[in-house]
């Protein structure tokens, strides 16, 4: 067998996708008076390929995060790097998923789908084969016509999680997709996040108010502490991907375990291991 060249182990299992390092961000007052810590003193990594989740409550900072890696905000101090560089802005190489759907009301499914091809000047034909293909990807090829006041709030969503995945970026920031989605809908949505994710090459940073989605959906879970968040535990969910269904993890041993675990460090009363 060949040697491997000198700089291929830094291309190994554990490469990191996205590295944040004492990273603390502040809003302002317009006035510049008053200050609000949100994020403080934050380190974390994710890694290449890997689904991340970022557990907290409320206020601790989780939509902060998110906005400071889609390029959207400014440290204060700390750094910010994707693939080794820093973070200076917006870009295509990663796609934001909100609460809200912040679908356009007036196109259809399709259109809302294949919106940021047509923004990159792809021509119609070739951008409506794309974008059918990744509807099949979320079983709503028969709603490629349909406005978004026909679906319901399941179906908008997987439609705001196909137009991000058409973008092909290389990392999907998701801030609380399913939140506003009602708990049948929602299971069927991370069951299928799980299997879209482990089909792609991506990698996937989802922060959520939930443990019970966060230890379903993560490889790893980064529990953050109340605002400013920092990061409290990280948690290796070790559970296989094939038995991410809800109708095999109700009865599993290790999941209860774990979300157990994770619940108590939300709450204040775990340990960090
Ligand atoms: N634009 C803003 N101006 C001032 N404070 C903000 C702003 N956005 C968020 N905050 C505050 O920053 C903290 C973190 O907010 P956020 O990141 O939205 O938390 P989370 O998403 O975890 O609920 C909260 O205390 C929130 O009130
Ligand atoms: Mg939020």
């Amino acid at each position: 067998m060949a040697a491997l060249p000198a700089e291929a182990g830094a291309g190994s299992v554990a490469a990191s996708k996205i590295t944040i390092r004492g990273l603390s961000i502040d809003y302002v007052s317009e006035d510049g008076r008053a200050r609000h810590r949100a994020l403080e003193d934050l380190s974390l990594e994710v890694r290449e390929n890997e689904f991340l989740s970022v557990v907290g409550p409320s206020g601790c900072g989780k939509s902060t995060l998110i906005a400071a890696i889609a390029g959207f905000l400014r440290p204060r101090s700390g750094s910010l790097l994707l693939d080794g560089k820093p973070i200076g802005g917006p870009g295509a190489d990663r796609g934001v998923v909100f609460q809200e759907y912040a679908l356009l009301p007036w196109r259809t499914v399709l259109d809302n789908v294949t919106l940021g091809l047509r923004l990159r000047g792809m021509p119609r034909s070739e951008r409506d084969r794309i974008g059918r293909q990744f509807l099949e990807m979320i079983n709503l090829v028969e709603a490629a016509d349909k406005y978004p006041h026909q679906l319901s709030g399941g179906m908008k969503q997987r439609v705001a999680v196909a137009r991000t995945l058409a973008n092909q970026p290389e990392v999907m920031l998701m801030d609380e997709p399913f939140a506003a989605v009602d708990a049948q809908s929602r299971m069927t949505l991370q069951e299928e996040l799980v299997r879209i994710w482990s089909q792609s090459r991506l990698t996937v940073l989802f922060v959520t108010h939930s443990v019970e989605e966060a230890v379903f959906l993560g490889d790893r879970v980064a529990v953050l502490t109340p605002g400013p968040g920092r990061l409290k535990a990280m948690i290796d969910i070790d559970i296989p991907r094939r038995q991410r269904r809800w109708a095999e993890l109700g009865n599993n041993l290790l999941f209860a375990t774990l979300r157990q675990r994770v619940l108590d460090l939300v709450r204040g009363a775990g340990t960090p291991p």
